[in-house]
């Protein structure tokens, strides 16, 4: 798939460099430093490389938005027209202190998103792992018990392309339902991130939910 990649900090420029090495074209975007898109890109290989937001979203058949909620109206507009793109997002609806979300309840970032961009299809995925575990993930991604990493959204095609890089990434993907699962999948995220960042278990602690089987 040809991946656009809106905000290539933790989440973006890891993601993007393993969707890249699993064999996806990559275009990273959106970060203040054009050399850091540049670098992101020549580390990633021959699938992957630097440009404007515009650039990374025209051409996707899926794009990642891994930004800042704060970011979020500044970043869409740059990138321009996302009518039926599929859109992943992993971005949490957090303040600017990232002590809370800002959308919860009776509503999640993911559905906020889905209401500005009422023709892209949008998934939630990626948003309950920390982005330390990416590339011990994919490291490991041959054995056979991969963790489990749910998303969920409304749109059958969306959810297919999110599930084929959640598995390419080394995870074992669980539909967890429509997007308004992502209700409970945002806090999970915090709950995950206090875990990983704030508990003695760390990152590796932090990805580890096992389905349950009967
Ligand atoms: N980090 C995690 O483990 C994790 C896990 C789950 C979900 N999430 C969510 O994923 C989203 C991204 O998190 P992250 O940790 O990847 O954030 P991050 O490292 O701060 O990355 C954000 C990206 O946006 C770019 N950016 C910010 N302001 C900009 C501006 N004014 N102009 C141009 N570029 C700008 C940054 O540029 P620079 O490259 O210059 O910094 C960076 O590339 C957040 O919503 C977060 O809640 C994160």
């Amino acid at each position: 798939m040809r991946v656009g990649i809106l905000g290539s900090g933790l989440m973006g420029g890891k993601l993007g460099t393993l969707f890249a090495r699993a064999g996806h074209n990559v275009v990273f975007s959106y970060s203040h430093r054009r050399a850091k898109l540049e670098k992101l890109a020549r580390d990633a290989g021959e699938n992957a490389r630097a440009a404007t937001p515009r650039e990374a979203a025209r051409d996707a058949d899926v794009v990642l938005l891994a930004v800042h909620w704060s970011r979020l109206a500044d970043v869409l507009k740059q990138a321009g027209d996302l009518s039926a793109k599929v859109v992943m997002t992993c971005s949490l609806p957090m303040n600017a202190s990232d002590t809370a979300l800002v959308v919860a309840h009776k509503s999640s970032g993911a559905e906020a998103l889905a209401k500005k961009l009422r023709k892209a299809h949008v998934v939630a995925a990626f948003n309950t792992v920390p982005s330390e575990v990416l590339f011990g993930v994919f490291d490991a991604r041959r054995k056979a018990n991969r963790p489990s990493l749910v998303y969920c959204g409304d749109d059958g095609k969306a959810k297919r392309a999110a599930a084929r890089l959640i598995r390419d990434v080394g995870f074992d993907p669980v539909d967890a339902g429509p997007l308004r699962i992502a209700r409970f999948t945002e806090p999970l995220g915090l709950l995950v991130a206090q875990l990983a960042y704030e508990g003695k278990g760390g990152p590796k602690l932090a990805y580890r939910f096992w389905r349950f089987r009967a």
